[in-house]
């Protein structure tokens, strides 16, 4: 049975107390994970000890990292690989948000390479997917989202391919309060399932897991996720707020 993921992105937010100040609250608040549910909070890099140290022994939690270079080393300056994550216990990565491909110019073929220096040290890419409104005004998201999975997943085994978490971020809902309405993340959930079925399977199609992100909040996160084929959310900006994310912890139905 796929996992049902309430995953954080914190993105490049709070300073160091912030970051501990809102650890210690999500600690504190009451919050549910079934057997088959998982909480992953994708801090900025600096806070990944800080937040391996708080969240430590928690079952179900894990801290992730909101990107990785495509080398496990080198000279790289700047850069963290996938096996440094690993390293230290982080074995979540987001791949490809759409604020990458945006401002730091990662193309369909650099994400591919990522997600495998992923998984070839056994650790899950969350691979981000999703239109601008430019495509869902004219109507062809599906195809432009096709064409994001083929590009840069579609070289993957079976085997490998299951590994993978998807989040569907469409662009127009991120961080502008417009959340896609639980029949459109619905629809385009269920064609990108469709996609992989075509590809690797029914059965395959339906181990993964593809969550929804875009103005995910407390208020209509039940109502998202309680739609057949999404299997839980990418939170931004309500998972600065630690009641607003336990109650999308708990909203995975
Ligand atoms: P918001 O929840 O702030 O819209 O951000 C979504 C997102 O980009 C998560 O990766």
């Amino acid at each position: 049975m796929r996992k049902q993921i309430a995953a954080a992105n914190w993105k490049m937010n709070l300073t160091l107390s912030q970051a501990e100040t809102l650890l210690n609250e999500i600690v504190a608040t009451p919050h549910h994970l079934g057997e088959n549910q998982q909480a992953v909070f994708a801090v900025p890099a600096i806070y990944i000890p800080l937040a391996l140290e708080k969240l430590a022994n928690k079952p179900h939690v894990f801290v992730a990292a909101q990107n990785a270079h495509q080398k496990q080393s080198g000279a790289y300056t700047g850069e963290l690989s996938a096996s440094m994550l690993a390293s230290i216990g982080v074995n979540h990565i987001i791949v490809g948000h759409s604020e990458r491909r945006e401002y730091f110019a990662e193309s369909d073929a650099l994400l591919a390479e990522k997600v495998d220096a992923i998984l070839s040290i056994q650790s899950t890419p969350i691979f981000c997917c999703g239109e601008p409104l430019s495509i869902r005004e004219a109507e062809t998201q599906n195809a432009f989202v096709e064409a994001q999975l083929k590009n840069s997943l579609f070289h993957l085994s079976a085997e490998a391919i299951v590994k993978v978490v998807i989040a569907y971020e469409p662009i127009w809902a991120i961080g502008t309060g417009k959340t896609a309405s639980s029949q459109q993340a619905q629809d385009i959930h269920a064609y990108i399932r469709s996609c992989f079925a075509t590809k690797y399977g029914e059965a395959v199609a339906n181990e993964i897991s593809i969550l929804y992100g875009g103005s995910v909040k407390a208020s209509n996160a039940k109502e998202i996720f309680s739609q057949p084929d999404v299997d839980g959310g990418l939170v931004g900006g309500a998972s600065l707020i630690a009641t607003e994310f336990a109650a999308i912890i708990n909203a995975l139905s």
